[in-house]
């Protein structure tokens, strides 16, 4: 890969997550992919898969994969998706302690190998799992992140396009707060094409898809019984990779470390945030109502009760 002048990603983890989003980023032709496990064979295998693919999807993309950290080097950017996923009747958070270890140990190796990238964490407990990685990278808060948002909205945007029969990429809409049920919508700043989505749904119906959105990872692990939601995770992840990579300055909903933006300090939250080469290059506060003040304070509440456990 070396005698190759073109951008690299990293994935860590090649699992469900992992393999997806490597998959995403050769179909996009958008970076040559490293694909990391700790499970000898697989991301060899995957990426070679993917690799075989490209010369039927018309994709340049070079994808190798393995266990050693030495094919992290020259990534621009890595998403870090190591970990166990959710089974049936498990939250997010009974994930901590077994994820912050694997988090932790992926994120030093990377910063190793690959210390002037950008992180885009994946794993969950999402909020707290960025904490993990700020502190085990050491890098600055601008190069290290969490999708949530992205994804959160994109179910959000996903039941409101059926429900009004438009085409979701024409649904813009805003979250707040941590990754999970403690999430804050905000329906005054949800338009379908900047015209306010009040006028196409009554506020009961609003709230049933925003409790949707909020338990939509929920509802996929109860169908699939044994692991986690990864196609919107890995396309989140990606979109997020390719404004970065190619500069596009994209205001996305992202989890960021806040150091007194919304009135918290010291803490992963999302929020929404200008995404370019630098990696979050600017967190924007918009106005909140009191509804949505409690709603953030509360998901400030249930994060930082996580990063205490963690001691972090
Ligand atoms: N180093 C590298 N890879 C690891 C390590 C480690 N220390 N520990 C586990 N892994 C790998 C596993 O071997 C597996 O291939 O992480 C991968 C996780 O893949 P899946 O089990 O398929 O889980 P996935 O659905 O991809 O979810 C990964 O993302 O969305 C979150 O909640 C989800 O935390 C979970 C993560």
């Amino acid at each position: 890969m070396k005698d190759f002048k073109r951008p690299k990603i990293s994935v860590i983890g090649a699992g469900n997550v992992g393999a997806t989003a490597a998959h995403l980023i050769a179909l996009k032709d958008l970076a040559d992919v490293a694909l990391i496990d700790i499970a000898e064979g697989v991301p060899t295998g995957k990426a070679l898969d993917i690799l075989q693919s490209n010369s039927v999807e018309a994709s340049s993309v070079r994808s190798v994969g393995g266990t050693d950290y030495g094919l992290v080097e020259n990534s621009q950017i890595v998403i870090i998706t190591a970990g166990i996923p959710r089974k049936p009747g498990m939250s997010r958070d009974d994930l901590l302690k077994t994820n912050a270890d694997i988090v932790q140990s992926v994120t030093q190796q990377v910063a190793k190998k690959a210390p002037d990238s950008i992180l885009i964490v994946v794993s969950n407990p999402l909020d707290a799992m960025c904490q993990v990685a700020l502190k085990a990278s050491g890098f600055p808060k601008e190069r290290v992140m969490g999708m949530a948002g992205v994804l959160d909205t994109a179910r959000y945007r996903a039941f409101l396009a059926e429900e009004i029969g438009v085409s979701p990429e024409d649904i813009q809409a805003l979250l707040l707060g941590g990754h999970g049920d403690t999430m804050v919508p905000l329906p005054r700043y949800t338009s379908l094409q900047g015209i306010p989505i009040s006028q196409f749904v009554n506020e009961k119906r609003l709230n049933e898809i925003v409790e949707r959105a909020k338990a939509g990872g929920a509802e996929i692990v109860g169908y699939l019984k044994t692991g986690s939601a990864f196609y919107a995770p890995a396309a989140a992840a990606v979109e997020m990779a390719e404004a970065i990579l190619k500069d596009q300055k994209k205001l996305r909903p992202v989890s960021a470390y806040l150091e007194g933006e919304f009135g918290y300090k010291g803490v992963y939250l999302g929020v929404p945030v200008i995404l370019g080469a630098k990696g979050v290059e600017k967190i924007v506060e918009v106005d909140l109502d009191e509804k949505e003040k409690a709603l953030l304070k509360n998901s400030y509440e249930a994060v930082k009760s996580l990063t205490e456990v963690l001691g972090l």
